[in-house]
């Protein structure tokens, strides 16, 4: 037997219920997914996307990685990227980085940790590009907090950079990138008010 049998009995469970309030569910995710929504979030096992904005399977397509980055060589991230606007046309992409973030608290903290240091690089560089800002800062769970929305911001302009955002936009294609940052400890979302809806907004050598 599989040691993580609970883990089966609770998703038995899970679908038993999800069938109990309606009976078609699965039957109509099985045809199409038609989601509105976008999410880049962090990794971290403590913020689910669905969960924390009240989705249901079906109603939001997901790419997360360490401290909810988009590279523009991450062909893993192109590519839920270009599929999300081109084939399921969502209409918002949102770039959701949390408080406290162990990815990003590893750059202010210049820790150690491996491999993953290379793709923390990322971050480090936006430090760099804050670094009086955020060095006038001396508490460290604040300066953390400080880089991760400035890391949200980056992130949402890189989105917005990318030919597949420029493209939409450029053929008339409705689609918005916001950047939120989530709360662990009360569990609510702050909207940053940097939401690029035009390619307009964007720096025009970046501008297809
Ligand atoms: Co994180």
């Amino acid at each position: 037997m599989s040691s993580l049998e609970h883990l089966f009995e609770a998703n038995r469970q899970w679908a038993s219920e999800m069938r109990d309030l309606d009976a078609a569910f699965f039957d109509r995710l099985c045809e199409v997914q038609e989601p509105l929504h976008m999410w880049i979030g962090c990794a971290d096992s403590r913020v689910s996307a669905d969960q924390i904005v009240g989705l249901m399977p079906g109603e939001l397509f997901v790419h997360r990685n360490v401290a909810n980055l988009a590279v523009h060589t991450d062909m893993n991230f192109l590519s839920v990227l270009q599929y999300a606007v081109e084939v399921l046309k969502v209409q918002h992409i949102i770039v959701c980085g949390h408080y406290g973030c162990g990815g990003i608290r590893a750059v202010v903290d210049h820790s150690k940790l491996g491999l993953i240091d290379n793709w923390l690089r990322h971050v480090k560089d936006i430090y760099n590009m804050h670094k009086p800002v955020l060095e006038a800062e001396t508490d460290p769970d604040r300066r953390t907090d400080l880089l991760c929305e400035f890391n949200v911001t980056e992130q949402v302009k890189n989105v917005a950079r990318t030919t597949i955002l420029q493209d939409a936009w450029r053929t008339g294609q409705e689609i918005s990138v916001h950047g939120w940052v989530y709360s662990l400890k009360d569990g609510l979302l702050k909207d940053l008010d940097i939401t690029i809806t035009s390619r307009e907004m964007v720096e025009d050598e970046y501008q297809v």
